[in-house]
């Protein structure tokens, strides 16, 4: 049986900085409250009619130039994303033409923040029982847009941007094990109401902006995170403290410290970026190891813990010798 490796990564932020000090002009907040709650600082927003679609091309670029990959010889486009160009074709679609290529299957993945783990647990499944020898895995968002910009509860905490990986089948794993998972019934917690499903007349009354209840949604991060840690090691034989490297989704430190806590790992051994992206949903693994990856801190080797948690809710985790 085939196994998939990570042979490229790459990254995409748009240019404009939105900074904390910025905010405290828009909101009722302070830089020190949104650093001492979430440790972000600043966070990059797209400009005017820069799509999803935009990101993820940049990304993928990136990521197939690592691979020494050409564009043609790709045989499946998975997005991860909540904030797609259209309602439909999928951003997949959108980006297959936009690389210039033509008939392998291309489809998006709707997980919220657990995205790219999703699609990464598929396109992994995808190359075990063969057919595809190279995957494109994207998670690229625009969350700017269903944030309500005078709620400082929500419009502190998130920021766009797009990662994307490229998978190559191969004999030895790279992809060790990947963990997925969703709960339905904590739906209300983390949402944007707005919806097809709402018929014609409601559409204008229910509100197209996320909400949150953030203290629920921290608990249940903290608490879920931890299991799929535990879940992941049990799946490979592993003890805490084998792990080289873990990239957290890029929510909130304190969610990131309890996580690495759990790991037995030194938040140097941590790919912190969410002080300079904030959340970026989908986008945040990917954008979090494409930085290791070109700093030189994720080496050929080592073994890598990605994990994410979102909206459903939902959860995932992949376990990577990278
Ligand atoms: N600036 C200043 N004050 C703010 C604020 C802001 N941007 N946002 C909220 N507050 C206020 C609240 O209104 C509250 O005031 P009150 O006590 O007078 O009601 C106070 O700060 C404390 O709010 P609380 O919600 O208890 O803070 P917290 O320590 O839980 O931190 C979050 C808030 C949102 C940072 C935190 O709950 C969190 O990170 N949750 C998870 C969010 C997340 O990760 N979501 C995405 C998952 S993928």
């Amino acid at each position: 049986m085939m196994r998939s490796r990570i042979a490229g990564t790459g990254g995409y932020l748009p240019d404009r900085v939105l900074t904390n000090a910025e905010l405290e002009e828009m909101v009722s907040t302070t830089d020190d409250w949104i650093r001492e709650r979430t440790g972000i600082r600043e966070r990059r927003i797209v400009a005017p009619g820069q799509t999803t679609c935009d990101l993820a091309t940049a990304a993928a670029q990136a990521a197939l130039e690592m691979a020494s990959v050409a564009a043609a010889d790709i045989d499946l486009i998975i997005v991860a994303t909540t904030t797609p160009d259209r309602v439909y074709p999928s951003t997949a679609c959108l980006l297959q033409e936009r690389l210039g290529v033509h008939g392998c299957p291309a489809f998006d993945v709707q997980a919220v923040c657990t995205g790219f783990m999703y699609a990464l647990a598929i396109a992994d499944r995808f190359i075990r029982t063969g057919g595809v020898r190279y995957a494109l895995v994207v998670g690229a968002e625009t969350y700017s847009r269903i944030l309500d910009w005078n709620d400082r509860t929500t419009c502190v905490l998130f920021g766009d941007g797009a990662g994307a990986v490229v998978l190559e089948a191969v004999t030895e794993p790279g992809i060790l094990s990947t963990h997925i998972h969703a709960d339905g019934r904590y739906k209300e917690l983390l949402t944007v109401p707005w919806g097809i499903g709402q018929g014609y007349d409601r559409l204008r009354e229910v509100s197209g902006f996320m909400t949150m209840q953030g203290a629920e949604v921290f608990r249940h991060a903290v608490r879920m995170l931890g299991a799929i840690v535990d879940e992941t090691l049990a799946a490979n034989g592993m003890q805490r403290g084998e792990v080289d490297w873990l990239v957290p989704h890029q929510a909130n430190i304190r969610i990131i410290e309890a996580t690495a806590k759990k790991l037995h790992l030194g938040l140097d051994r941590v790919v912190v970026t969410v002080a300079y992206h904030g959340n970026t949903s989908a986008a945040s693994v990917p954008l979090a190891l494409d930085v290791a990856v070109r700093d030189g801190r994720i080496q050929r080797g080592d073994v890598v813990l990605l994990e994410a948690f979102g909206g459903g809710f939902t959860w995932g985790s992949a376990l990577v010798r990278f």
